[in-house]
């Protein structure tokens, strides 16, 4: 949801705010712009659509100057135009601002404001602020850091942001709450962005500024960070484990298809150092000293959204299935405003690949209000939901750029194996041998999916003959139901296909009336886990003439002569079966959206870190 950038030093900022903008494309790619400071005053651009837009539009212009911030947009208030893009400015055009997030109480303040003579150029929020911090600084007679201070005051919502004054090259002024902020501090210059793919080519020490504080940013000064109740930090420099190689396409056409191709090396990642082994012990160092209270539970409440939402699904099935805890999965939009009964005896736990979807955020919030214990599945180190939970496991998939979440799901459907086996094994729910031939499926499954994975032009063919579909039905049962819902989302976003996940045998209450020669059925009918009711699900289909792609187990002949395409995946445990299933159906989705002309990595009004409700 918008990314923002900074730069204030001696080099010359705008490339190094540019390419910080592209990394940061993931976030909101519908407009972006710089406010570059120089000698003569400021220049600024601004340009609808993407930072290569930008980029174009900037190409002849002067863009000399060593202090810049930058912003591309994921619109919330106002069309993207470049009236909208940011930065935004306050009315004598000396403050420049960009901003991450919502103010929720903007139409107030912009009311007021346009009483005390104000005027507006834009239909943000955005710019409301710049005025606010523009009104108090004028009236106030106080620096740019106090205004910014004081006017934070008054907002209500979410935001990171960035404030400059024209004629000030040597300082900006930063802010947040709600929204990610990370400072990278360099020899004289200072790197600033939503997260740390813009500064690791760098420098690798960086401050992660917390909610609510404030920090003013001056190149020949040390850092000062205050909060906005006024009472002074000392910053926190972490050292940053982020790889450039990580970031980057690696030789792949796109994120997406990268990332696909990286899971069996994400879940070597994440299980690197859990397993022992010789006794094949689990050791997750995060939850540690929490696994007395998940045994002992009332019940563990997942609180998610999207992909991360349908991980829970599956983590709910592995929970109760092994560990015998009961489980309830809750959009997080959902459970966070409907007043909902949580205990203290409860474990809510929240799954997220960025660790800061404002949603899940809230739905953490209001459970620590009644007390429950927090944990976290989150991949981004150091995001907000790590740092509001009491204890959680990162999923180590590495950076996920592609705005399809892809390796995120699978590296966190293995951490919730590990958590249920460990689980179960500690409530003495499974036997010693259960225990040790699911660890040892576990590490093979890299290994299948490779296998899974050399299958990609079968799946590129079949792609070929569905491309021009209009609907589709993914249909999955038990382990695999969760993993339809996936499917289905993963080819409505990327390709914009209206897609529907059901599990097969609900099929007959609705869905049925649907299928039609014209209607492709996707469906995953392994062996284990239902098989003979899937197979007579998939009957049904075939008997009211659905064109039939089914995902089945290696060798199977059943189900291959009923279907009209078959992709094969290597068997395995009933419970570990989506982190293959899952694969074949990325593809297909990738292909599909590749052969109608859709941009993969940034599919239309989406962006990947959702950081407004
Ligand atoms: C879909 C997708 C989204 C996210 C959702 C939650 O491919 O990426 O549905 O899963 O926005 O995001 P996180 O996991 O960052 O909380």
């Amino acid at each position: 949801m918008c990314g923002i950038v900074g730069y204030v030093g001696s080099k010359q900022a705008y490339p190094i705010v540019i390419k910080g903008l592209k990394r940061l494309e993931y976030r909101g790619y519908d407009s972006s712009g710089v406010c570059i400071g120089n000698r003569d005053g400021i220049t600024v651009l601004k340009e609808k659509g993407k930072v290569s837009d930008l980029e174009a539009y900037a190409a002849e212009k002067d863009t000399s100057g060593s202090i810049s911030i930058g912003h591309t947009r994921w619109a919330t208030h106002g069309v993207p135009n470049r009236e909208n893009a940011h930065p935004h400015f306050s009315g004598d055009r000396k403050l420049s601002l960009i901003h991450n997030g919502i103010i929720e109480n903007y139409d107030s303040i912009k009311k007021a404001l346009i009483n005390k003579g104000h005027t507006f150029k834009s239909d943000t929020d955005t710019e409301v602020l710049v005025h606010l911090i523009e009104e108090i600084k004028n009236h106030e007679q106080v620096s740019l850091f106090e205004a910014v201070r004081l006017a934070l005051n008054e907002v209500v919502g979410a935001y990171a942001i960035i404030v400059m004054e024209k004629g000030v090259n040597n300082e900006f002024i930063a802010a947040r709450k709600g929204s990610p902020l990370v400072i990278g501090i360099g020899e004289g210059e200072y790197f600033v962005a939503s997260d740390a793919s813009p500064i690791v080519e760098y420098t690798r020490d960086v401050v992660y500024l917390d909610d609510g504080e404030i920090a003013l940013i001056n190149k020949d000064a040390d850092l000062e960070i205050r909060t906005i109740a006024n009472v002074s930090k000392t910053p926190f420099i972490h050292e940053l484990e982020l790889s450039l190689e990580a970031i980057e396409k690696g030789g792949f056409s796109s994120f997406m298809l990268k990332e696909i191709f990286e899971q069996p090396k994400s879940i070597i990642d994440t299980l690197r150092g859990r397993i022992n082994p010789k006794t094949k012990e689990i050791t997750l160092g995060g939850i540690l000293d929490y696994e007395q209270k998940i045994i002992n539970a009332d019940r563990i409440i997942i609180v998610a959204c999207g992909t991360s939402w349908h991980a829970g699904l599956i983590g709910e099935y592995l929970f109760e299935d092994l560990a015998r805890i009961s489980v309830e999965v809750e959009y997080a939009s959902e459970f966070r405003y409907r007043n909902p009964i949580i205990n203290k005896n409860d474990v809510v736990l929240a799954i997220s690949q960025s660790g800061e979807t404002a949603d899940s955020l809230a739905a953490l919030e209001l459970a620590k209000e009644k007390g429950a214990t927090l944990l976290g599945i989150c991949n981004v180190v150091g995001s907000s939901i790590p740092r509001l939970t009491h204890a959680g496991s990162y999923t180590h998939a590495g950076p996920e750029i592609g705005v399809a979440s892809t390796k995120a799901f699978t590296t966190q459907i293995v951490v919730l194996t590990l958590m249920a086996i460990k689980m179960a094994q500690k409530k003495g729910t499974i036997t010693k041998s259960k225990y040790h031939e699911i660890i040892t499926e576990l590490e093979l499954i890299p290994k299948k999916i490779e296998k899974i994975l050399k299958k990609n032009d079968q799946i590129k063919k079949i792609a070929e003959k569905f491309k021009n579909a209009t609907n589709f039905l993914y249909l999955g049962r038990g382990y695999n139901f969760p993993v339809a819902l996936e499917g289905a989302l993963k080819l409505k976003e990327i390709s914009y296909i209206h897609a529907e996940g059901y599990p097969a045998a609900e099929m007959k209450h609705g869905p049925i009336a649907l299928i039609d020669d014209d209607m492709p059925i996707v469906v995953i009918a392994t062996k284990k886990g239902n098989y003979d009711k899937v197979v007579s699900n998939i009957q049904e289909v075939k008997a009211r003439g659905g064109r039939l792609i089914a995902i089945v187990t290696e060798g199977d002949t059943t189900v291959k002569e009923l279907a009209d395409y078959c992709i094969e995946v290597p068997d395995s445990f009933d419970g570990l079966s989506p982190l293959l299933t899952n694969i074949p159906l990325q593809l297909l989705s990738y292909h599909i959206a590749l052969m109608r002309g859709c941009d993969v990595d940034m599919p239309r009004n989406l962006a990947k870190s959702v950081t407004v409700e």
